[in-house]
Parts: structure tokens; C-alpha cells; sequence
């Protein structure tokens, strides 16, 4: 099996954004999962509404397998809860996997809109930020368990996040 670079951590961290810059560095292509979901299922706010997170967990999880899979070794940047998934962790041991760490302060400014998405908004008055930080107490321990590399947002740009990752691989 290839093995992938694989960016993981919460909302809002630049797994997108560092992920396309890594891959461009690298030459090598660069996948989303949560673009791939939605090129396939069509909004994920819809697909929640429709089907529920557990549906939308699933797929997800089929989704992550087929990717990491890839035929070219690859940048592949995961959903923020797709660590929630034991058989999507146990696939990861393969891969170098890098957490992208952010305050809750700097995950505010970035995520902009919450009802892009739903974990932060459905089942809950609570301000999106307030949200985000018990998801974020709850699947710490796990991308931290998983990364082969902590890189912090604090004070960094994406190209600097960039040279950390490719100087420690
Ligand atoms: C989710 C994070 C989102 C997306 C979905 C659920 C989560 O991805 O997969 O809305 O549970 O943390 P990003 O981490 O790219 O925002």
C-alpha cells in the first residue's frame, strides 16, 4: 500500500489549505475527503439534515479506505471527525500522519460560517465556538495518538507549516 501524507485535526485548522500547498510542494496530487463527499453526495449540511451523522459517518468512513488507497501516494486531508472511526485510525498506522493543531481563537476566525457545518450547529443553541471546543476536548487525545507530527497554526503561514512537514518527513 502507498503511503500517503495524511493531514488530520479539528475544524478549522487548514487541513485544506496546507494540504494543496503541501501537495503542490511535493508535486504530488492532493485529495479532500470532504471535497470527494461532496462532489458525490452533494452538501454535507443537506446530507446531515437527510440521512443523520451516523449515515453520513459511514460513508465517510468508505470514503477515507478508498482514498487512502489511492494509486499515487498522495496529500489527502481528512474531515475533522473522521478520527471518530476505529477501522479509519487502524488504516492510518500505514500512513505519515500529520495533526494540524489551532487555538479556539484562531479556529473562529477561520471557520466563518458555521452552518457550513452541522456538528457545530444541529441539537444546540450554543454559540458554534462553544461547540467546537468540546468536540475539540473530546478528539484530542486522538490526533495526538495518531500524528507521527504536531504542527501548530500559532503564528505560522501555510508555507511554514509547509517547510515543518517536509522537514520532518
Ligand atoms: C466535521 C468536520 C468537517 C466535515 C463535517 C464534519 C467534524 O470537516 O467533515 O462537517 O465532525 O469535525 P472539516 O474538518 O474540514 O471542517
Amino acid at each position: 500500500m502507498p503511503s500517503n501524507i495524511v493531514l488530520i485535526g479539528p475544524m478549522g485548522s487548514g487541513k485544506s489549505s496546507v494540504g494543496a500547498a503541501l501537495a503542490r510542494r511535493l508535486s504530488r496530487p492532493h485529495v479532500d475527503t470532504d471535497h470527494f463527499f461532496v462532489a458525490r453526495h452533494g452538501p454535507i449540511p443537506r446530507y446531515f439534515a437527510t440521512y443523520g451523522e451516523q449515515a453520513f459517518r459511514a460513508e465517510e468512513e468508505r470514503i477515507v479506505a478508498e482514498l487512502l488507497d489511492a494509486p499515487r501516494p498522495s496529500v489527502i486531508s481528512l474531515g475533522g471527525g473522521s478520527v471518530t472511526s476505529a477501522a479509519t485510525r487502524s488504516l492510518l498506522t500505514e500512513h505519515f500522519v500529520v495533526m494540524l493543531d489551532v487555538t479556539a481563537a484562531q479556529a473562529e476566525l477561520r471557520i466563518g460560517d458555521a452552518a457550513t457545518r452541522p456538528v457545530l450547529t444541529e441539537g444546540t443553541d450554543d454559540p458554534p465556538i462553544e461547540r467546537w471546543k468540546r468536540i475539540y476536548a473530546e478528539r484530542e487525545p486522538l490526533y495526538r495518538q495518531l500524528a507521527d507530527l504536531v504542527v501548530s497554526a500559532e503564528e505560522a503561514s501555510i508555507e511554514d507549516r509547509v517547510d515543518t512537514i517536509v522537514e520532518a518527513m
